[in-house]
């Protein structure tokens, strides 16, 4: 697939001053980058449960998908409302341990732990999709959240759970759109 360096979507700012060392598909589909490092996060934790909110185009579902099947187990189920980015996304992870589901992310009910999750679905949902999905969390859960960014509103509607302690020890890191990834207390 055609990427574009980042600098098209993100402008430069003190924490991320050159955008465009990272490249992305396109406005809504995550950095190349960091959907690699999303991948290596499942590489490095082995998880047999992985839950993705907002599928877009499959791009991170699809590295989360080969990154359990060269693991050897786990599966991920990622959640979608468009149609078209759920067709889409289910051709390219033909073959991959992966489940793409055309629900809301509000509505979807897991039938096993989450051991890892990423939440990338529209900003003012993933706060509460993680308070959702947390019942369903344990003491090894790791999650992450993209656009964690100043110039999104993620981090901010993330900041309560921070403070009740739900969300310990987060990790920001000055990507364009911004990453976080954090221990989980149920
Ligand atoms: C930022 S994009 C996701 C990017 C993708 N995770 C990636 O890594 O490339 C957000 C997606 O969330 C989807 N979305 C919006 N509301 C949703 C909901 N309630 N449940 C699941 N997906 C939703 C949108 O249709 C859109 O495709």
């Amino acid at each position: 697939m055609r990427e574009f360096v980042e600098s098209r979507f993100t402008a430069p700012r003190p924490d991320c001053p050159n955008p465009e060392r990272w490249h992305a598909p396109d406005d809504q589909s995550t950095e190349v980058e960091v959907t690699a490092l999303v991948a290596a996060m499942v590489t490095a934790l082995q998880p047999d449960f992985v839950l993705e909110t907002g599928t877009c185009r499959g791009s991170t579902t699809e590295a989360i998908g080969r990154a359990l099947r060269a693991n050897g187990q786990g599966k991920l189920v990622s959640l979608e409302v468009d149609p078209e980015c759920v067709a889409f996304a289910r051709r390219r992870c033909v073959g991959l341990p992966v489940c793409i589901l055309a629900t809301s992310s509000m509505d979807y009910i897991p039938s096993c732990p989450i051991d890892f999750a990423f939440f990338d679905s529209l900003a003012s949902l993933r706060a509460l999709e993680f308070v959702r999905y947390a019942r369903w969390m344990h003491d090894r859960t790791v999650v992450g959240f993209h656009d964690t960014g100043p110039q999104h509103t993620v981090r901010e509607r993330l900041k309560h759970l921070e403070e009740e302690g739900m969300l310990v020890s987060p990790l920001y890191l000055p990507t364009p759109r911004g990453v976080m990834f954090a221990r989980v207390r149920t």
